[in-house]
């Protein structure tokens, strides 16, 4: 291949150095780096393509030493990683997932879906919608605004008809000389403030569980029983160190390091906590004490260190089991999160109990992580996805839930929180109804686990599943509660090491669960990080939690819902966390934007749940989601932008 190298006839744009000044400048750059061959470190790879790359016709695989440079090949040209795909595979039988309220916006959930091949490691692009479709979905119909009241009998857990809201709109962000709640030590983040505000005293402050309080008069989470003396264990960072009294969310703030950071030159507001949560110092230590003194492979080997990284393990196991509420270690077991977990139910359980004709029920609400892997088992084996349609508020309908009931119903699998909406869902009733007709029930909590009291006994669910990532905890562990006795007859999803008892090339004999379903040296030093995750929030406390983010939802629905432009979705009576909305004249991104430019992290897009974003006629909403380390200035600083940016457009 010579120098002046061309693709398609595409030269290189005069002015560009040629391929062998290119690559001159380029190895004259890299033997002057530390660590190249010429400074005796490690030789730089012969080959610089990334895995995977495709390159234009007539230049060999990724071994050819010549590299091509970026910028010359010809537009269009395909630079990502192919993945297989098969024509087969895009067509497969549909699953018939039926919508049951079709979205205002006339796009039907099912209009473009094709189901993949039941193995999902080639699945098809199909599923999802073309960009192009969504640029040309119409432009959801604003609500009316600029002076409108409020909607009597509003839906608002923390209104209710007798509470009275400014009959307009203010036309400045809210003065904080005047009803401004703060974040407060001892109490929670200005519920006096807000009973005030809503007048009357009727707004609910409750907690959405029965008021426990999980502190004693004097007891500060932070005391803790002092650790054996002597001994390793007696050396692992603590939950929490610093000793602050029951809620004082400047103190919890000042256990996330990252909270200090700046963005754009303003203190960071993490808003994206329905994404991911920031992790506490205590977390951050558990795992600089596991690699520092504990790494090893676990369930193996006599060393000291395979029995400490086991220990460590198995203790993790045991703290999720409590947090929980489950009745056995053995029922908890270990993956990579929510995704996962519910990959597993569905192909052991599912592949096992599903069949033609069989019908698995999921919610409208629900995480693609909750449909996906459904109508993957429901194409191969035939069966039908059925969906329980919301109302405007975002709630279930649990009497067209009860409709979709029958004796062909295997499984019922919901969240306890919609990650879109915030919708808390009545699972309780739903597993309860489930059981009644003779099917399974899993609670997707992957939202829940980190607002609300959790009881897995309590909920009865025979699966349960969440992430440690939502829950303060690391990336790439999460959970799969089941029931013993629907765990013990349940196969192993994948075949490896550790899960067995014995092995002939005749066959297997495999351990019981859990460990039957955690083939493969797994995530042992962020299960550990997730141990210490769930004990921060138990020193914290879930209930003080739970209290503290249900005012603070409160009070920043209080301020955002009146602006002009806003439209929130999901307005349900039980809410969580999550403050989805469209601002009118703006795309979702551009609002994402200016936040990011005050140093405000939310997410915008569909959140992974478009089936109920276009049930709202929407393809995309702004996500703020709170957690117990934000404060009512952080949302003063938020619903400020959104005044600017609703004030620009002349709303
Ligand atoms: N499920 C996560 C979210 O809702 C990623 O943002």
């Amino acid at each position: 291949m010579s120098d002046s190298l061309s693709f398609n006839g595409v030269s290189p744009p005069p002015g560009l150095p040629d391929v062998a000044t290119l690559a001159r400048i380029a190895t004259e750059l890299f033997t002057a780096l530390p660590g190249s061959p010429a400074t005796g470190g490690n030789p730089l790879p012969s080959n610089p393509h990334p895995a995977g790359l495709s390159l234009p016709p007539g230049v060999t695989g990724p071994s050819n030493p010549t590299t091509v440079p970026f910028g010359m090949l010809p537009p269009g040209a395909n630079v990502l990683p192919s993945s297989p795909q098969s024509v087969g595979n895009a067509v497969a039988s549909a699953p018939a997932l039926i919508p049951h309220a079709q979205a205002p916006n006339r796009v039907p959930d099912n209009a473009l879906v094709a189901a993949p091949g039941y193995d999902g490691r080639f699945g098809s692009h199909v599923l999802g919608v073309p960009e192009a479709l969504g640029a040309s979905l119409p432009v959801p119909a604003s609500p009316p605004h600029g002076g409108g009241s409020p909607v009597p009998g509003t839906a608002f857990y923390f209104l209710d008809e007798r509470a009275s809201l400014p009959a307009t709109p203010p036309a400045t962000p809210p003065s904080h000389a005047d009803d401004r709640v703060s974040a407060q030590s001892h109490g929670l983040p200005g519920g006096e403030a807000l009973r005030a505000l809503l007048g009357n005293g009727t707004a609910s402050t409750a907690p959405r569980t029965p008021s426990v309080p999980s502190i004693a008069p004097g007891s500060f989470y932070f005391v803790e029983a002092a650790p054996a003396s002597g001994g390793h264990s007696s050396r692992i960072p603590q939950a929490t160190a610093s000793g602050h009294p029951p809620f004082d969310v400047n103190a919890i703030r000042r256990d996330f390091p990252i909270l200090q950071e700046r963005v754009n030159g303003r203190p960071l507001v993490w808003f994206d906590n329905a994404a991911t949560t920031q992790k506490p110092q205590a977390v951050i230590d558990r795992l600089a004490h596991f690699y520092a003194h504990e790494n090893s492979n676990i369930h193996r080997a006599a060393h000291e260190l395979a029995a400490r990284a086991t220990d460590a393990y198995e203790k993790a196991r045991e703290t999720v089991r409590r947090f929980i509420g489950a009745g056995s270690v053995d029922e908890v077991i270990f993956v990579r999160g929510t995704t996962e977990g519910i990959n597993l139910v569905a192909k052991s359980w599912g592949a096992q109990n599903i069949g033609p004709g069989d019908e698995i029920i999921v919610s409208h609400l629900e995480h693609h992580a909750n449909i996906v892997p459904w109508q993957q088992l429901a194409a191969a084996k035939g069966a039908k996805i059925k969906v329980i349609p919301v109302d405007e508020s975002g709630q279930v309908l649990l009497e067209e839930y009860q409709r979709l009931l029958s004796d062909k119903t295997k499984i019922v699998s919901v969240t306890q929180v919609s990650n879109a909406l915030g919708t808390v869902v009545p699972v309780k009733q739903i597993v309860d109804l489930a059981h009644r007709a003779g099917a399974l029930a899993l609670v997707d909590g992957a939202q829940s686990v980190s607002h609300m009291r959790v009881d897995v006994r309590a909920l009865d669910a025979d699966f349960f599943v969440f992430s440690g990532h939502k829950i303060f905890g690391p990336t790439g562990i999460g959970v799969v509660y089941g029931k013993k006795d629907v765990l013990e007859h349940m196969p192993p999803w994948q075949g490896g090491g550790n899960m067995i008892a014995d092995v002939t090339f005749e066959k297997t004999v495999y351990h019981g669960p859990p460990t039957r379903f955690e083939a493969g040296t797994g995530n042992i030093a962020d299960a550990v990080g997730l141990g210490a995750a769930l004990e921060y929030v138990e020193r914290v406390g879930i209930e003080n939690i739970g209290r503290y983010e249900h005012d603070l939802l409160a009070y920043a629905t209080h301020h955002l819902k009146p602006i002009a432009g806003v439209r929130l979705v999901g307005t349900a009576a039980d809410k969580a966390s999550v403050l989805s909305f469209v601002l009118d004249g703006y795309t979702t991104d551009e609002v994402g934007k200016a936040l990011n430019e005050e140093g405000i992290a939310v997410r915008t897009g569909h959140h992974c749940a478009q089936p109920i974003l276009r049930r709202f006629g929407l393809e995309t909403t702004v996500r703020p989601s709170l957690a117990f380390y934000n404060t009512c200035e952080e949302v003063d600083r938020f619903t400020a932008l959104i005044h600017r940016l609703s004030r620009a457009r002349r709303h």
